[in-house]
């Protein structure tokens, strides 16, 4: 009931969409989630130390920041993680026991799958956790623990602050867990907390100007394809550059690990295919440069999703969108931006109706 009171009598202010208008709340909104603390953190630190395994689950954009919360996961604080779509999980014969930390991610804590599979978990003796951004949800009260993603309403069917939030809460809780397990060291997680105070203002840079993806929708915004390719924590962020053009632009768009592009995709390009690759300066750089060339040779278009100063990707790329330098961890985050801004323009650019998409719902309550 809260949550639709809200949506009746939200408005979109100064913008023309609700998508645009909750983009531009991102820094707010990340700045609410960083004040989360865990007082009520459901697991003592002894559990916390038992856990052998995690598993995230969730659907949509919710599986998308699970996939890159899986690698927090594991980098941070040592624990095996996998993850997974919550429709698969709640028919497979997963096999858990209260050594396994489930954690689900569903903003609306409604969507019918990712219950189903939180239900499996709790029959067989898993301890949970949850991301929701409303409280006294269906999936709040099936966990044992709730972690408020804290973004605010969201009116857009599209998610764009629930999926940042969430993924803030995410790093969060893999650095505590590293804590809680004395993987993590005092140094490390005091240069993670610094690094994160600064997120808004750098999310907030990314939304000041946004003339360049007006004229990236016009040059690109009628294409019938796209491609975006990510490796490691950005391999998601490319599912959810796909993800959110296609939900809004009904343009057809794939999102690949770009180790992938030789097993299939590659022959899909000619001069009518652009290309989005994210390449930021981690330790795979060198690898999706690489993936970048490959593109060019094919005569695609590339559109470098890159960090500020990378004046190799200027030199090979046709477009390159700009992102603050920022540690690999971050990075990821950083990277929502650009995918939101590139959608909503090409949205907008082919008339398409932003905040409510033909066949789409802003939760998904039946199978
Ligand atoms: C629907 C929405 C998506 C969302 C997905 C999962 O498909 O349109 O934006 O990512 O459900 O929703 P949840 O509420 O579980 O995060």
């Amino acid at each position: 009931a809260r949550v639709s009171y809200g949506a009746l009598t939200a408005t979109k202010g100064e913008y023309k969409h609700f998508m645009l208008k909750e983009i531009h709340e991102q820094p707010d909104a990340v700045l609410d989630t960083l004040r989360i603390t865990l007082p009520d953190f459901p697991f003592s630190d002894d559990r916390i130390r038992s856990f052998n395994r995690a598993i995230i689950i969730g659907m949509g954009t919710s599986l998308h920041a699970g996939m890159v919360g899986r690698m927090w996961i594991e980098s941070l604080a040592g624990l095996a993680c996998e993850v997974d779509n919550s429709s698969e999980f709640r028919y497979r014969d997963a096999v858990l026991d209260e050594n396994t930390l489930v954690i689900s991610i569903s903003q609306s804590g409604e969507t019918a799958d990712t219950l189903g599979a939180m239900d499996l978990a709790k029959s067989r003796g898993a301890r949970q956790l949850t991301l929701c951004n409303y409280e006294g949800t269906q999936s709040t009260r099936v966990a044992d623990g709730v972690l408020p993603i804290r973004a605010g309403l969201e009116i857009s069917v599209a998610g764009t602050k629930t999926f940042v939030c969430s993924l803030v809460t995410l790093y969060a809780l893999a650095a505590y867990l590293g804590v809680k397990r004395g993987y993590l060291s005092e140094e490390r997680l005091a240069n993670i907390v610094q690094e994160l105070l600064h997120l808004p203002e750098m999310i907030g840079q990314l939304l000041s100007d946004q003339s360049q993806y007006e004229r990236l929708a016009l040059k690109y915004g009628r294409r019938a394809n796209f491609l975006f390719l990510g490796r490691g924590k950005n391999y998601p962020l490319a599912m959810e550059g796909a993800l959110k053009l296609k939900e809004i632009s009904y343009i057809h768009a794939e999102g690949y690990p770009a180790g992938e592009m030789k097993h299939g995709p590659i022959s899909l390009i000619d001069r009518k295919m652009p290309v989005v690759a994210l390449v930021p300066q981690d330790d795979l750089y060198e690898k999706m440069l690489s993936n970048v060339n490959e593109v060019k040779a094919r005569r695609g278009s590339v559109v470098a999703v890159a960090a500020e100063g990378d004046k190799h990707i200027s030199e090979k790329a046709d477009e390159v969108i700009w992102i603050p330098k920022a540690s690999a961890n971050i990075t990821p985050i950083l990277n929502a931006i650009p995918m939101q801004l590139l959608a909503y323009y090409i949205a907008v650019e082919r008339g398409c109706d932003v905040d409510q998409p033909r066949n789409l719902a802003k939760s998904v309550t039946v199978e």
